[in-house]
């Protein structure tokens, strides 16, 4: 079963009051995701794979750790992208794969509709991102393609999930552990969070 991990951190918790505020304009709103995405990074990547290299320092040589491993972020389309610059703040030699997935409005099934990711994809870490992890059904979906270009390395980061979601990605991908910035109470008869954020990429592109 896979861990998950609710980042509990006064930082996160202000920034992701103003993301909840419906108030907050998309800008704000933006900048907020984006900063959410950079705090939350240090957690997900604690675990990731070390190795030593020798470093001459002005003073002598020493042994440094370095990643060994190239990292992913598969950014699921639209929402996903609002995540991106944050994480590549933390770490700028990370790559980006894309997966295109939207929500049918009434069965809530998610649907592909792009799909390119990095060679490294089947070597490296990868970081699947998407906002909200409402069904889990695009979570899911994004991972099974990541998974079917050969990534073995992989965990989820989002911002907002719920009981439902959570339960659902766990039983599609057990080996996949993770990452919310918040656990809400629960899913609304039309597939929205509560209280949750409303719909993330309306809020970040500003189309509604
Ligand atoms: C939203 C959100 C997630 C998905 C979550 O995307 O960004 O990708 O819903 O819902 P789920 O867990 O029930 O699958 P949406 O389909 O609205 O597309 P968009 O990001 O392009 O707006
Ligand atoms: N997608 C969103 O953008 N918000 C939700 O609450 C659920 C799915």
């Amino acid at each position: 079963m896979s861990r998950v991990v609710v980042l509990d951190h006064p930082l996160i918790d202000h920034k992701m009051a103003k993301v909840r505020d419906k108030n907050t304009d998309t800008k704000t709103f933006r900048e907020n995701v984006n900063e959410i995405g950079g705090l939350i990074t240090f957690e997900i990547t604690r675990d990731l794979d070390t190795k030593e290299i020798i470093v001459e320092t002005p003073i002598t040589k020493t042994t440094c750790k370095v990643l060994s491993k190239d990292v992913i972020i598969v950014p699921i389309l639209r929402a996903g992208l609002g995540m991106v610059d944050g994480i590549q703040m933390i770490i700028p030699t990370a790559k980006v794969g894309h997966v295109g997935m939207y929500r049918d409005e009434e069965t809530l099934e998610p649907h592909e509709y792009y799909a390119k990711f990095p060679d490294e994809i089947t070597t490296g870490s990868v970081l699947v991102v998407d906002p909200m992890l409402a069904t889990g059904g695009s979570a899911s979906a994004a991972i099974d393609a990541v998974k079917k270009r050969g990534a073995i390395d992989i965990r989820f980061v989002g911002l907002v999930g719920c009981p439902e979601g959570v339960k659902r990605l766990q039983e599609d991908h057990p080996d996949v552990d993770i990452y919310l910035a918040a656990l809400d109470e629960k899913l609304n008869e039309v597939g929205y969070i509560v209280p949750g954020l409303g719909d993330c990429g309306d809020r970040l592109f500003g189309t509604k």
